[in-house]
């Protein structure tokens, strides 16, 4: 008799931007001339660059011929291609990091690794996460039976411990008072823009080495940091490599939303309770030798490419173009009144719903008056609840347009 995991009736009824599609399909469907503009999900709209272009176009010709795919046409390491797990290694030594290949593990996009992660960890593990932060890590942690039952009067769970992340705080976190093994980071912050700096993360290293927990630091966001201060990896804390796994993506960075690729670092001196250095990396190498069969050659091809000096040089205009709609959105939304948080070092402007509206009621009200879809910051945790997010990643002609809107048709 099979039954289903129960784990999933612990959770919302649908994924935080299903929600939004969904409600902004229904507002289309009742107002089919309304022009919506989608600074929702941070959704990527400029194209890819063309030195990417064209290693794919030559990748898939090659793709065609004996020689092109005997040589990766087949299936390939689960790891990813050498010469691919090699240059993001190089990158890490860019920033003074040395990172070895072999911690490498190309992956499909850093989601299903901040969420497949956990499979390598202890069932009893408890597991802190930002509070708001990308609502990915939570549902897994539900999913997977880490978070306990949800205290419906508070919005939280009662085994995950929540690092309250307020303008108080300039939005950071303190390490957790509780037991918690695995300790999400997400720097630059989804959803609030905000960027750990080098002390801030010293103190969840040294918080981690002594209670010997993990750190699962996501940088999806690093290619937005503009402060030459700011830490882009965890790996340039000393004592990282102990105790963090960090996971990355060419998402944000490079356009490959749709094209899917990213990667984790698994150190080989990473150690917990029970293993010894070597047994984490050891384990998440079994773990997608098992579960994954390496992601599509393309995309790899594709992220080679990427990280060449003229891949480099040509994704750094799309991110100059995404912090351009950031300041275009951020001075806006100051000039109406609101108060804004983020954008500068990351893709996203976290902002104050106006006269303590909530944050559904704002995001209605938002697609209502000014036909523009934002994501409400309840949707990231309980304390994102009176914030909304707007994304830098949309055109520049509706990041104005929806910039316009808002001044002239909100009423506020
Ligand atoms: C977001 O809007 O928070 C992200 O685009 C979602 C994601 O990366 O999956």
């Amino acid at each position: 008799m099979a039954t289903i995991n129960a784990n999933y009736d612990n959770l919302a009824p649908s994924y935080l931007f299903s929600e939004i599609g969904k409600r902004t399909k229904a507002f289309c469907s009742a107002n089919p001339k309304a022009k919506v503009i989608k600074l929702g999900i941070g959704d990527t709209t400029q194209p890819l660059p063309p030195f990417i272009v064209d290693a794919m176009v030559d990748a898939a010709k090659r793709l065609g011929t004996i020689e092109g795919y005997k040589a990766f046409g087949h299936y390939g390491d689960e790891q990813g291609m050498t010469n691919l797990r090699n240059a993001i290694a190089a990158k890490y030594s860019e920033r003074g990091v040395q990172i070895d290949a072999s911690e490498v593990l190309v992956s499909d996009g850093a989601k299903s690794d901040l969420g497949n992660i956990q499979s390598i960890f202890g069932e009893d593990n408890n597991v802190a996460i930002q509070d708001p932060v990308y609502p990915a890590y939570l549902d897994v942690t539900a999913i997977n039976g880490r978070s306990g039952e949800l205290d419906k009067a508070s919005g939280k769970y009662k085994r995950v411990f929540y690092m309250k992340c307020v303008p108080e705080n300039n939005f950071s976190p303190e390490v957790p008072k509780s037991k918690a093994d695995l300790i999400y980071l997400c720097s630059p912050n989804n959803p609030t823009g905000a960027v750990m700096n080098k002390s801030q993360l010293e103190k969840f290293v040294e918080h981690a080495q002594s209670t010997k927990s993990v750190i699962i630091f996501d940088a999806a966001y690093s290619a937005f940091i503009t402060d030459k201060n700011l830490p882009r990896s965890i790996y340039e804390i000393n004592g990282a490599k102990k105790c963090a796994i960090e996971v990355q993506s060419f998402s944000k960075s490079a356009g490959f939303t749709g094209l899917r690729l990213g990667w984790t670092v698994v150190p080989k001196d990473l150690e917990c309770e029970n293993a010894v250095p070597g047994r984490l990396n050891q384990l998440w190498n079994r773990r997608q030798t098992t579960f994954f069969n390496g992601a599509s050659n393309i995309a790899q091809m594709a992220g080679l490419a990427a990280l060449t000096p003229e891949g480099q040089a040509q994704c750094q205009q799309i991110v100059d173009y995404y912090q351009t709609n950031c300041q275009i959105i951020k001075k806006g939304l100051e000039r109406t009144g609101l108060r804004t948080f983020g954008g500068e070092n990351a893709p996203y402007i976290w902002a104050r719903t106006p006269n303590n509206m909530s944050s559904w009621d704002f995001f209605d009200k938002l697609l209502n008056e000014a036909n523009v879809v934002g994501t409400p910051g309840s949707g990231f945790g309980p304390s994102g609840e009176g914030f909304f997010r707007l994304s830098g990643f949309g055109f520049k002609e509706d990041t104005e347009e929806a910039v316009d809107r808002i001044k002239t048709r909100l009423h506020i």
